[in-house]
């Protein structure tokens, strides 16, 4: 069972912040118009051979990669305790009133490379990241952990869909009736694309949480950098979960349509933290269904480790 009340995310959010959105279907997937908005200019979007992108379904480590990526790449730099990750490694598709568009940030990004982050299908990706053969990098979680991660994220966030209570939840995540769409579908889809296009690299969060230093290797090897022992070592303490959690440019803190008093973005950063969620029920017909959505046997996920 949840271990906290789910009941706590039907109260409304501060003032400021507009009503929860539906989610729609949108060409077969699930979405919010925040994601959809700027449909055409996101597809349009001029990628740079250099570029990289951070794909991934939602809280599968997406930030965590992000900051890694851009201490690799830029270091101990002040936009370090300047600039928000949000802003360094702009979010594609997102687009919100006021507040200006992840296309916008992407396009207007002073650094080269451009770190961009998407969680779109992998249909869905603008064209000009294959046409510009980008390096892109996928994080991929499994399911359950990624079902609770998500629960709890739609519980704080109140630009995402009203989550209600676990037990409803759980059965939307197997319908795939989550924002961008089936689980499911995302990190098959990835898998089978790279098998043809070889400059993805997918990462699993379960490698990440069990040997930091080791994905970061790979990584490093993936991108053709050379970085010192003692960097990469510097990299992986300061992207160590308690030194994220309390560093306010990556861990979220301050933007205004998270409450962290329902639930901190950076929450626990645990493999198998699903087994405080699901029931013994919930966790046999979850692994039922999983079975038949998951054929693939190439792709393998770890629930504990
Ligand atoms: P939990 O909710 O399970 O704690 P995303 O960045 O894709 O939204 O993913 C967020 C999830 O990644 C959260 O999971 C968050 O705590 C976890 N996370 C972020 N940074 C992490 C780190 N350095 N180590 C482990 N987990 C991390």
């Amino acid at each position: 069972t949840a271990e906290e009340p789910a009941a706590a995310s039907m109260s409304s959010g501060p003032d400021q912040v507009p009503p929860r959105p539906e989610i729609f279907d949108f060409q077969g997937v699930s979405m919010i118009h925040f994601f959809t908005d700027n449909w055409e200019n996101i597809q349009n979007f001029q990628a740079r051979p250099d570029d990289i992108l951070v794909a991934t379904y939602p809280k599968a480590g997406t930030t965590w990669v992000s900051y890694i990526l851009d201490l690799l790449y830029f270091g101990q730099t002040e936009r370090q305790t300047s600039v928000p990750i949000f802003k360094r490694v702009p979010f594609l598709e997102i687009t919100i009133p006021d507040f200006g568009s992840g296309k916008d940030d992407a396009d207007n990004l002073p650094t080269s490379p451009r770190i961009i982050k998407t969680h779109l299908p992998v249909q869905f990706v603008p064209k000009s990241f294959w046409e510009q053969n980008c390096r892109i990098i996928y994080v991929a979680r499994n399911a359950k952990d990624n079902a609770v991660s998500y629960f709890h994220f739609d519980r704080m966030n109140m630009m995402q869909p009203e989550p209600g209570d676990w037990s409803g939840y759980v059965h939307r995540f197997m319908e795939g009736k989550l924002v961008f769409g089936s689980w499911y579908d995302h990190v098959n889809g990835w898998w089978k694309k790279k098998q043809t296009y070889p400059k993805l690299h997918y990462v699993f969060y379960e490698d990440l949480v069990e040997d930091t230093g080791r994905e970061i290797e790979k990584l490093c090897c993936f991108l053709g950098l050379s970085r010192s022992d003692e960097e990469k070592k510097r990299i992986a303490d300061g992207a160590h979960f308690d030194n994220m959690k309390k560093n306010d440019m990556v861990n979220y803190s301050n933007v205004v349509v998270m409450d962290f008093k329902i639930s901190p973005f950076m929450r626990k950063g645990k493999v198998g933290d699903w087994k405080n969620h699901f029931t013994e029920a919930q966790s046999l017909q979850f692994d039922e269904d999983y079975k038949k959505k998951m054929t693939d046997v190439t792709l393998q996920f770890r629930c504990d480790i």
